[in-house]
């Protein structure tokens, strides 16, 4: 398997760094040869040298069997434009339409949720990844001024709605789940999400073993606090899956553990942990790399290198019950040690 590996910027480099060791250690260890390029795209090159990423970037990374990411984002570049260039136009280019982001709590002392544990922090958010209020379309009007106008149009197509729901029912038939949820805002968004409402409906009736539930997004997000365990399959727009997916993170221990795929299935998909770059814990080798790692896993496990993926998870497990981490979840390790610990606890 090639792996394109784009570390980016921030902690991304330093997370990115724990992935690949893991990577590679669980390739020797099951006698398996994964081959990682490093590509240099993020901050730093683009500052040197004005390319967000080269006019062939993208046709160069549907080349790759898989593509890594660390994180993107870096205060010199406030306009984010090369995040999104390499990651958002990643999604887009190579029709990524499925942002899966599992939402699993791996210890109960990890939850910030009183008494909630493993058994109630447990399911999965799919987040439509290529369409919504992320495509771009807009513009600004006598910018600067006191007249100013802001628009920023919410893309919503039967066949992006269709494809990415689609995927939430087939993923809970697959793996024996009962409940699909989808959130949108059709109380408000009364022409783009009762598309959302519309396939929905129409898309239910075909999956009777699975009860289809709906709840407008705020609701969602308290529900989700309130009770979690209720939820098994959830399924929503672009920028709420964004939103709720940190929600989501902060039952796991927070954004340092949560993992996520960019998946159009069958083709070239890129995985990557949920956080950003946070500039502030920068190359003070103080990130949690579990995110990245758990990342790493997920793109094994979708390659179907399943034990190689299975190894990873517990030795994850381990760290975490071990207490063989990062500070952010009450270790006491650095960013390189509890990589290490990992990658000396990968056992067939
Ligand atoms: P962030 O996820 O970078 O950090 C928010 C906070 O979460 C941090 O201050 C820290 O307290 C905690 N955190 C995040 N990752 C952690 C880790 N691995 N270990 C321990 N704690 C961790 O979000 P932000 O501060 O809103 O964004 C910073 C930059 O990252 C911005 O430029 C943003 O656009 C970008 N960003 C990029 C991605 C991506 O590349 N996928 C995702 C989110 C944000
Ligand atoms: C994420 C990030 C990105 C997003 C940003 C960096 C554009 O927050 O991957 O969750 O909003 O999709
Ligand atoms: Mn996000």
């Amino acid at each position: 398997m090639r792996v394109a590996v784009i570390a980016g910027d921030g902690i991304g480099k330093e997370v990115t760094a724990e992935a690949i060791k893991v990577i590679a250690a669980v390739g020797e260890r099951f006698g398996q040869r994964f081959e990682l390029e490093q590509l240099p795209w993020g901050a730093d090159y683009y500052l040197q040298s004005g390319v967000t990423i080269p006019p062939n970037g993208y046709d160069l990374l549907r080349e790759f069997d898989a593509i890594f990411i660390g994180a993107l984002g870096d205060p010199r570049v406030p306009d984010n434009r090369h995040a999104r260039d390499i990651l958002l136009g990643t999604r887009f280019e190579l029709d990524l339409y499925v942002n899966y982001r599992p939402v699993k709590l791996l210890d109960e002392r990890l939850c910030p949720l009183k008494g909630r544990g493993p058994a109630d922090v447990n399911f999965v958010v799919f987040r439509e990844n290529t369409e919504g209020l992320y495509v771009g379309v807009g513009g600004r009007f006598k910018p600067g001024t006191d007249d100013e106008v802001a628009i920023q149009e919410e893309l919503n197509t039967f066949k992006g709605v269709h494809r990415i729901v689609k995927h939430a029912f087939e993923f809970a038939g697959a793996k024996g789940l009962t409940k699909v949820c989808m959130a949108d805002k059709s109380n408000a968004m009364t022409q783009g999400h009762a598309l959302w409402q519309r396939v929905f409906k129409e898309l239910a009736p075909k999956y009777p073993g699975i009860t289809a539930t709906h709840y407008y997004i705020d609701a969602l997000a308290m529900y989700m606090v309130l009770d979690p365990g209720q939820f098994q399959v959830i399924v929503t727009n672009n920028l709420f899956g964004d939103i709720i997916t940190d929600l989501g993170a902060t039952f796991q221990g927070g954004l340092g553990m949560a993992a996520s795929g960019n998946i159009h299935p069958g083709k070239t998909s890129m995985f990557e942990p949920v956080h950003g770059s946070a500039p502030k814990f920068a190359g003070k080798n103080i990130a949690n790399p579990i995110g990245a790692i758990s990342s790493a896993a997920l793109m094994l496990e979708t390659k179907g290198f399943t034990r190689e993926a299975e190894a990873i998870d517990k030795a994850v497990l381990k760290a975490v019950r071990e207490h063989q981490v990062t500070a952010d979840i009450g270790g006491q390790l650095g960013t390189r040690e509890a990589g290490d610990y990992i990658v000396n606890h990968l056992h067939p």
